[in-house]
């Protein structure tokens, strides 16, 4: 199809910071890519699930396998962000005497260390009064080197300029931005990806795919982010059935990691909308998966936000290989909404919020609208989302 008339703001400014490689194989150079950033003994982040996967260990023996001195390896980071964990994460790093970060896994990864990079370039020792800023750009500086390894695709977190953090007194999630959080250097290697099992595949693979379609209908989208966030959602119609069904098939899993990556410098600048709102409130409430809360949001939110931006969700479509030309917007919107619903089915996302314990009745769910209403990205969906709306999109994914 032809690229369509499509209306965007008449002023917008793009970021695009960290280097990116891609290459199997490619941990074998992290030790010459930090001593280019100037990085002599480095700490690893990651999590215990990525320890019993064998993941971490392929790091530490690239690590050691050059001039790198290992500093040590944190694994206590568990599902999101937490602030009592990046606070511990800064001891570790001071302690062992790390003049540099390597970040191993997925968002929560991520995330910890990009707020871990923040307090050891500023000095602080507690992340907490700067969580509540939640934009960190007065006076903001570059960080001591940082190589990220994502190991889902997924967040897009190693080029984002934000990470998630959860606040587990308030049961919130936060996004707080930094114009230098996100690594120098993200380092694409799919090998590291093989372990992944298919049901974390698949819902990390509909955040990126969330991601993708948000970024691409926000009202902050724009012709950049839309050439990043289409391309992305071809690749995961492509390549998420393939990496779920095979999950050692190491060509799926490195077009996943790009999507991600790419999905990820898409909605960095143009933001998401009301599937990440709605998602926010669901982790922080009540222990929801990202990618999970997602990927059942999606479809509905979709549905909700078609008539407002019908040639853009027109072009949606036509990245998931709908044959749209000749349609009216709207209808070829409608048929993306479907093409979501049938990638849930093939990849094995049947499940509601029902099914994870979310309230099912209009009072109960006021909470988690009270979060989502309040949460930024819900200023970016195309479609404004009254207080009813948002509990009527809980609803409707119950
Ligand atoms: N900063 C951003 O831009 C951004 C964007 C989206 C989401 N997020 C945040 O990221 C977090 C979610 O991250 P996620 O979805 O990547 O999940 P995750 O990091 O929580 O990882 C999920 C699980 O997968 C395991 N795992 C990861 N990689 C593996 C591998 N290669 N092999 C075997 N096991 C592996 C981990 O051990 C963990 O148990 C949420 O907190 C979310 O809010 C941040
Ligand atoms: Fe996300």
């Amino acid at each position: 199809m032809k690229y369509p008339e499509i209306s965007f703001e008449p002023f917008f400014s793009w970021v695009c910071r960290p280097r990116v490689m891609y290459a199997p194989g490619l941990r074998s150079e992290v030790g010459y890519e930090m001593a280019q950033l100037g990085g002599k003994r480095v700490a690893i982040f990651t999590d215990k699930g990525l320890v019993d996967a064998g993941v971490a260990d392929m790091i530490v023996e690239a690590v050691r396998n050059s001039d790198l001195e290992l500093a040590g390896v944190f694994d206590g980071i568990v599902q999101d962000a937490r602030i009592d964990i990046i606070n511990a994460g800064a001891k570790f790093y001071r302690e062992k005497g790390a003049d540099c970060m390597i970040a191993l896994g997925g968002g929560s990864v991520m995330d910890t260390a990009k707020a871990v990079n923040i307090m050891i370039g500023g000095g602080e020792e507690d992340f907490a009064p700067l969580a509540a800023q939640v934009a960190l750009y007065e006076g903001a500086k570059p960080l001591p080197p940082h190589i990220a390894f994502p190991t889902t695709a997924g967040t897009g977190s190693e080029v984002t300029i934000a990470m998630v953090v959860l606040d587990v007194k308030a049961k919130a999630k936060i996004s707080v931005a930094h114009p230098y959080c996100n690594c120098d250097l993200a380092m694409l290697d799919p090998e590291l990806m093989v372990k992944l099992p298919a049901k974390i595949t698949a819902f990390t693979g509909m955040d990126a795919l969330t991601h993708a379609v948000e970024g691409a209908t926000s009202t902050s989208a724009e012709p950049i982010s839309d050439a990043l966030c289409l391309h992305a959602i071809r690749l995961i119609f492509k390549y998420l059935p393939i990496a779920v069904k095979e999950p050692d098939n190491v060509d799926a899993r490195g077009c996943m990691l790009l999507a991600s990556c790419i999905a990820g410098m898409g909605f960095s600048n143009s933001m998401t909308g009301a599937v990440h709102a709605l998602a926010h409130a669901l982790g922080g409430q009540c222990g929801i998966p990202h990618g999970l809360a997602n990927g059942i949001l999606l479809p509905h939110v979709m549905d909700f936000n078609v008539s407002e931006r019908p040639e853009r969700f027109m072009m949606v479509a036509d990245a998931m290989g709908i044959p749209v030309d000749g349609m009216e917007p709207e209808a070829a919107g409608r048929l993306a909404v479907q093409a979501v619903k049938d990638l849930l089915k093939e990849v094995g996302l049947t499940q509601t919020l029902k099914d994870l314990g979310v309230p099912t009745d209009r009072e109960s769910l006021k909470p988690l609208m009270e979060l989502a209403s309040g949460d930024s990205q819900i200023t970016y969906n195309p479609r404004y989302c009254e207080e009813d709306d948002i509990l009527d999109l809980y609803l409707k994914a119950l």
